[in-house]
């Protein structure tokens, strides 16, 4: 009988796939989701150039530049396979990576796809465009062979870029996006990597999870398949997706020292492994930022001293009746030993669609605190602490 018990356990956790991810500081904040980013580019209150002063000796816009990390792994594409960086991104829902017809600087920085030396490539002449905060490309479709560690996709349809836009999509160090979000997000009459995971069973159960580490021992993960639950602590605690499009769920509070400081009548929260910082309405952040920081530093409302920070309070966050805790140490990030930067970002007002006058887009600040599971068999997200 022990016996049993114990291959049981192998074979099970055999059918989970983990990739490890990198975390890599980088430019400006990571990708967001295209629709939230198309919204972002019309409006440039929050342009980070806006705060930098050039008589400064750090401008604010290095600060921030310094201070966002991103997190990717490999997969490859083609046959044979040709292997590319990815962000793992539960805010979109398309995969791309650059084509080798494209010539444009964060391209060419990047590792690019060739359809030529891939035998299993079918080319779809479509052409498409995404949108994202941190910039944009265009393209085609294609469909080819990918495989994310041992998960293998014949057939999957995905973009290459063929123009992209300078800036951020230059400086990551990753190639492409591999979006993790619902259908509904993805181009019209394509079906996303996770979806023909899924739907052909690749994969035993139709989950993923994400481990952000926060400590260089430890290595971040992405998991297909199921969930290893040595990567948290005590018991996941599942709460209902409101809405499938994004990873959207309904949160009830918001409060630091007992007062409320956003959510005062319910909001939506987007559990986005794409984005870096914890982003909602301008005026509730800028209300936040002068709570917290009423002495800023170089001009700037997220800059202060981090001798702050011990003096800070910790955000709770209640969503589904539990209250999950984020302290001023995962909110607050250290630039240099004085100075330190606070992770809050408005701009979240200008979305549309998400059923809620008031959104925020919990990123990897929160995620490094809390391991999140995706669980598209039952529209739930699973959030426990990280181990
Ligand atoms: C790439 O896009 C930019 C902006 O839309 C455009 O100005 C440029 O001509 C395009 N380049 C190519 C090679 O298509
Ligand atoms: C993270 O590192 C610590 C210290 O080495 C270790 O005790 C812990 O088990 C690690 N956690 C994971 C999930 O690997």
């Amino acid at each position: 009988m022990k016996w049993l018990v114990l291959l049981g356990l192998v074979a099970l956790s055999e059918c989970i796939v983990k990739i490890p991810l990198t975390k890599m500081k980088t430019m400006q904040e990571a990708i967001r989701e295209k629709q939230l980013l198309e919204d972002f580019l019309d409006e440039q209150p929050h342009s980070l150039s806006q705060h930098s002063d050039p008589d400064k000796k750090f401008s604010s816009h290095q600060l921030k530049n310094f201070q966002n990390a991103v997190y990717f792994g490999t997969i490859t594409i083609g046959t044979p396979p040709q292997e590319f960086q990815v962000n793992f991104d539960t805010g979109s829902s398309d995969l791309w990576v650059p084509s080798v017809d494209c010539q444009s600087p964060s391209c060419s920085k990047h590792k690019r796809f060739d359809p030529q030396k891939s035998t299993t490539f079918q080319p779809l002449n479509q052409k498409i465009e995404l949108v994202y905060g941190s910039g944009s490309m265009k393209g085609v479709l294609g469909s080819d062979t990918i495989q994310i560690g041992n998960l293998v996709i014949v057939n999957q349809i995905f973009g290459l870029s063929q123009n992209q836009s300078s800036g951020v999509l230059e400086q990551v160090p990753y190639d492409g996006i591999l979006g993790l979000a619902y259908p509904s997000l993805a181009i019209q009459g394509t079906t996303p990597v996770f979806d023909n995971l899924k739907n052909r069973e690749v994969i035993s159960e139709p989950v993923f999870a994400f481990y952000l580490s926060s400590r260089p021992e430890n290595i971040s993960m992405v998991m297909f398949g199921g969930v290893d639950h040595t990567y948290h602590k005590g018991k996941l605690q599942w709460i209902p997706v409101t809405q499938a499009r994004f990873w959207q769920v309904a949160m009830s509070s918001m409060t630091m020292n007992g007062n409320v400081v956003g959510c005062s009548q319910g909001c939506q929260a987007v559990v986005d492994t794409g984005t870096s910082l914890l982003v909602g309405p301008t005026h509730l952040v800028t209300d936040i930022l002068k709570l917290i920081n009423p002495n800023p530093i170089l001009n700037d409302e997220q800059m202060l001293s981090c001798d702050a920070i011990n003096s800070l309070p910790t955000l709770l966050l209640t969503i589904n009746g539990i209250v999950y805790p984020v302290p001023p140490d995962y909110y607050i990030q250290r630039f240099s030993e004085r100075i330190c930067f606070i992770s809050f970002q408005g701009g979240t007002e200008i979305l549309k669609n998400l059923g809620t006058s008031e959104t925020w887009i919990l990123g990897d600040v929160f995620l490094r605190l809390y391991f999140s599971v995706y669980d598209r068999g039952n529209n739930r997200i699973g959030l426990a602490p990280a181990a």
